[in-house]
């Protein structure tokens, strides 16, 4: 087994909503959720139901044949973009390399590939051409796609008409937490439709609600023409999409596809995911629990939080310290979270995470906080 896996030595057994259990039955409230892919927390009844009901039929057929779920599914993401089409895979990176390919065969001859700085697509070839992070590039440098990182400051004119496709986080979440503000949103995308680059708008992790709204572009002027979705679309089963505007056309004749894309289990779980959004109004209580959730936060008052950034549920809180020694300590008292970048402690919390789980969290942070800095002060 590669040493990726179990490096925090905790193995769950059960949850439910927000929060987890080990055999020996101790609790954590989980604001890890699988890096943010159980967006509606842990066995959720609804989706749950959802797979259950899937479960005795075919679970995987060719992308050849017909299903009731996969067209559900199309149906609901296509609503994103105007006449909207749909490409449906197993992951993120899976979903930013359909992305990618996409763009460019649509602006053939078009060789500039643009991404920000901070910026992290995922880590298959061409997403990680786009990752910006040196430490995860340095190995395959050599062999990535020569793409231009730029500032946020400097993206909107850096987008010219030798520009293929502009790629985008609305929140740069694995950077540190970065929400792009409204006026960056709104340049890059008159940029883009002024040079006809194809701009692309990574909702992997800002997207499906968790940010306030079920695009997070959208709350600061960002007109994608291709949306890339994956973590919480299936509440943590794998799944990747693509959304893109209808009237660009489509993939090249037997120029992509997906053995698992679209199965029948995944969309059927998908597809409820979808109803819960609208029907339990989830992005809606994503803001009001993500400001609430905030403002706990900045009131600890900590001299170790230098600034807390959010957009509804996906917030950080960059620290004047490394991050891991606060993540490691706060999973001691019972609170999984995870870093972003050296000095951000990330909380990704579940939709169904409960006021007294946020200020539980809160309250664990500023107690690791204190901690921390008796240590610090103590070696000084
Ligand atoms: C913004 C963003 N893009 C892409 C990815 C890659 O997704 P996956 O890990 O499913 O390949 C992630 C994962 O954290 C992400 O946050």
């Amino acid at each position: 087994m590669s040493s990726i896996y179990g490096g925090r030595g905790l193995e769950l057994v059960a949850g439910q909503g927000a929060v987890v259990r080990d055999a020996k039955g101790e609790t954590w409230i989980d604001f890890l959720c699988g890096n943010g892919s159980a967006l509606f927390g842990h066995c959720h009844p609804v989706l749950v139901e959802a797979a259950q009901k899937a479960l005795p039929s075919p679970w995987t057929i060719s992308s050849s044949l017909i299903s009731g779920a996969r067209d559900g599914l199309r149906e609901a993401l296509s609503s994103l973009l105007p006449k909207g089409r749909v490409f449906l895979c197993n992951s993120g990176t899976e979903a930013i390399e359909a992305a990618l390919k996409l763009a460019l065969s649509f602006r053939p001859g078009r060789k500039k590939i643009v991404a920000l700085r901070r910026a992290f697509h995922g880590r298959t070839m061409g997403s990680l051409s786009l990752t910006f992070n040196p430490q995860y590039r340095k190995t395959w440098a050599e062999f990535l796609l020569p793409v231009r990182h730029v500032s946020v400051e400097d993206a909107p004119g850096a987008i010219d008409a030798e520009t293929a496709v502009v790629f985008v986080e609305p929140v740069q979440g694995e950077g540190g937490v970065y929400p792009l503000d409204a006026a960056t949103g709104t340049a890059v995308t008159k940029a883009c439709r002024e040079s006809g680059a194809i701009l692309v708008t990574d909702e992997i992790q800002s997207g499906w609600g968790r940010c306030g709204s079920l695009l997070a572009g959208s709350q600061i002027g960002l007109d994608p023409d291709i949306a890339v979705l994956a973590k919480g679309v299936a509440g943590g089963l794998p799944i990747g999409a693509i959304v893109w505007r209808g009237e660009l056309g489509d993939f090249p004749p037997r120029g992509h596809g997906s053995t698992y894309g679209g199965n029948p289990v995944i969309a059927s779980v998908a597809l409820a995911s979808w109803g819960l959004l609208h029907s339990e109004r989830y992005p809606d209580r994503a803001a009001e629990s993500g400001d609430f959730f905030a403002s706990l936060i900045e009131g600890l008052g900590s001299p170790l939080i230098r600034e807390v950034r959010h957009r509804g549920l996906l917030l950080g809180a960059e620290l004047s310290i490394k991050a891991d020694p606060a993540v490691r300590e706060l999973q001691e008292r019972g609170v999984l979270a995870l870093n972003a970048g050296p000095q951000v402690v990330r909380f990704l919390a579940p939709f169904t995470a409960e006021r007294e789980h946020f200020v539980t969290v809160a309250k664990t942070l500023g107690e690791v906080l204190e901690k921390l800095k008796n240590a610090r002060d103590a070696a000084d």
